[in-house]
């Protein structure tokens, strides 16, 4: 897979994929994260990338220039499945979503700033809008690591144990049950007695019924999904 981010400010996303399970992910070859500063694309003399908004109002508007020319280069280059844009007004990230785009093979993320990109920038390129969550960032930078993030451990062998994707909370629209290690007991606190019986039907029966109590207790929307 190859992902293509597009933003002001790329030094934000220095530090999110450069340790654990993304960085080994990139050094097995599974993903290539290139980073590219819309500013350098702006063929405005201060090399601008906003301008004020037409009607009037507070805040910057992103302009078309630099972002349709990069994201025009890249696609001129390769076929990009989706064209993503993470704005606070998009589509809200959940794992069928994740899931359904670590199948693609090359996505441009689009980060935002300021009040948003011209609308027509949306118009022309972007195929889908993305949300992290109902309130409103500074930017898209940490929206879109959340994205990636999200959509890499995905991928197969990125994981160092294939199932445990498999096991997150979300993947059956349900939490993911309790978890215990070692010491056995702790201020007077014991690990649960199915846990150490080696009775693995059981065990499984057990977490079964511990997602089902905790979505009912915390998320009891998922279960209406
Ligand atoms: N940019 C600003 N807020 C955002 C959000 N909630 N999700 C994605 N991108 C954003």
């Amino acid at each position: 897979m190859r992902i293509d981010i597009l933003t002001i400010l790329p030094q934000l996303l220095d530090g999110p994929f450069r340790d654990s399970i993304m960085k080994r992910a990139q050094e097995k070859g599974l993903v290539e994260i290139h980073l590219h500063n819309i500013r350098d694309y702006s063929t405005h003399k201060q090399k601008s990338v906003d301008d004020y908004q037409y009607g009037g109002g507070a805040g910057m508007v992103m302009t078309i220039q630099p972002i349709a020319d990069c994201i025009e280069k890249l696609k001129a280059e390769r076929p990009y499945d989706e064209i993503i844009y993470m704005t606070p007004d998009g589509e809200l990230l959940k794992q069928t979503v994740c899931n359904e785009l670590s199948l693609k093979q090359n996505l441009i993320i689009l980060c935002g700033h300021y009040k948003g990109v011209d609308q027509r920038v949306r118009d022309l390129f972007i195929t889908r809008e993305i949300s992290i969550g109902s309130y409103v960032l500074s930017g898209g930078e940490l929206g879109a690591a959340v994205l990636v993030d999200s959509i890499v451990r995905l991928l197969p062998g990125v994981l160092s144990d294939e199932t445990s994707a498999l096991t997150d909370s979300f993947q059956d629209n349900l939490l993911a049950p309790p978890v215990y290690t070692r010491p056995e007991e702790y201020k007077g606190l014991k690990v649960p007695d199915i846990l150490l019986s080696g009775h693995t039907e059981k065990i499984d029966e057990w977490r079964a019924e511990q997602s089902l109590k905790r979505t009912q207790e915390r998320r009891p929307d998922l279960l209406r999904d």
